[in-house]
């Protein structure tokens, strides 16, 4: 390994280059020259079977930086190098990726340089496979596929075509314009709400009738967890106020954690102070019990009725209070879901419905995928079944593009 040669490039953004051992590992040179010739710097990560296909001297040559080949070289540059190969990249890009590969990236296995960097990363993964068509097809390979999609990978499809082993299928390696186009779209997110502040409500709330039960709602949290994570990656100063859930703290973001309604209000409140922009996933619950109990109520003493009163509508007060912000609500609906989410829209002096349409079911509530309507004063965008963490990345995408009409 060679760390002389590194140079500094300022402020170009890092591809981290992942290169497997597949025979389509050759068009890793042309994607890096690509990638170069955009003004990229591009660190190339190779497994040892990749280094039998292309030699990492011509990565080496062609990327002006060190190559990493194994956990085991002497990084003059970094003490854990696969760590601060992990750090550097803006995006890290596998391509070609083989089924093995990628197999190990869907379980978490870490047995290399490559696969030890991809997951010590936050960056995004964009991963373009190549294999022989019957691996491609392969219910284990789709199976991880589906696990890394879910995850947030970005995945270039193979394309269709004569194989190297001769068979026709699927399984060749994307046309390097269509990785290039991914890679070039994740680098046009990376830093994209940069020094934004902002405010995302998550979860449910609960609402005591007595110490030991509530009234709540099946929301678990999901969709916001993933939109604040993600907002922080793309440098947001985010503030997270969520209710009960038995999510992670998102990394790189300043979680509060609230039971009811009420204390969801107050702590939200302080924090729109500051806010630039919010975006209220949080299913609040519309009511509470006038007078909770202090005591464990009886079954003897059940009462027939419990008196409600409404909760606050935060969002509502935030649309009052509005001025140079941005909000984004979201809204449950069954039918008519463009025509209610418009009427959302004015009511709470909103930029941003994601309707959701929680009338199919498997979706929505307590699953792991939506399909929602994005809709705005520009129009409306309906999305195609997806998870909740690709949906987090469309209100980003969203958030960022209106930052920079701004
Ligand atoms: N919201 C809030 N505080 C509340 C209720 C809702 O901040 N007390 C926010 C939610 O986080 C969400 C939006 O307002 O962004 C939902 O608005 P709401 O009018 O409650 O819509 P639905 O839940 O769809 O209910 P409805 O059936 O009454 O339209």
């Amino acid at each position: 390994m060679d760390s002389e040669i590194t140079e500094d490039r300022g402020s170009a953004p890092t591809v981290v280059l992942g290169i497997t051992g597949c025979i389509a590992a050759y068009k890793a040179c042309e994607l890096t020259r690509a990638l170069v010739r955009d003004g990229v710097r591009v660190k190339a990560v190779m497994t040892e079977a990749a280094t039998r296909f292309v030699g990492p001297l011509t990565l080496r040559t062609l990327t002006n930086e060190p190559v990493a080949a194994s956990l085991w070289d002497d990084p003059a540059t970094a003490p854990v190098h696969h760590i601060s190969l992990a750090e550097e990249a803006d995006v890290f890009l596998i391509a070609p990726c083989t089924a093995n590969v990628l197999a190990k990236l869907a379980t978490g296995r870490a047995d290399d340089i490559l696969t030890t960097t991809a997951l010590a990363t936050e960056a995004p993964l964009v991963i373009a496979p190549a294999m022989n068509v019957h691996m491609w097809r392969d219910e284990a390979t789709q199976f991880n596929l589906r696990v890394l999609r879910d995850r947030g990978a970005i995945i270039v499809e193979p394309a269709t075509g004569e194989l190297a082993c001769g068979d026709v299928g699927e399984g060749r390696l994307a046309e390097l314009g269509d990785i290039l186009d991914a890679v070039r779209a994740e680098l046009g997110r990376v830093k994209d709400l940069a020094g934004v502040r902002m405010l995302v409500t998550a979860g449910p709330t609960y609402e005591p009738i007595d110490p030991v039960r509530f009234i709540g709602n099946r929301s678990s949290g999901k969709t916001g967890f993933y939109i604040a994570e993600e907002a922080a990656r793309r440098g947001a100063d985010v503030t997270l106020v969520t209710g009960p859930t038995h999510l992670r703290d998102p990394f790189g973001v300043h979680t509060v954690r609230v039971t009811t309604a009420v204390e969801m209000h107050a702590v939200a409140m302080e924090a729109y102070e500051t806010a630039q922009v919010v975006v209220a996933s949080a299913a609040v619950s519309d009511f509470r019990p006038a007078v909770p109990s202090a005591e464990k109520t009886k079954k003897e003493d059940a009462p027939s009725a419990v008196e409600l009163v409404r909760n606050p509508d935060i969002l509502a007060e935030m649309g009052a209070a509005k001025g140079e912000r941005t909000l984004v609500g979201f809204a449950a609906e069954t039918s008519e879901i463009v025509a209610h989410a418009r009427e959302k829209l004015a009511a709470k002096s909103l930029d941003l419905v994601v309707a959701n349409d929680v009338g199919v079911a498997g979706l929505g509530f307590a699953s792991d995928r939506n399909v929602v309507t994005l809709v705005s004063g520009e129009g409306e965008k309906q999305l195609s079944e997806m998870s909740k963490r690709a949906l987090a990345r469309e209100i980003c995408d969203w958030l960022g593009a209106r930052q920079a009409r701004r």
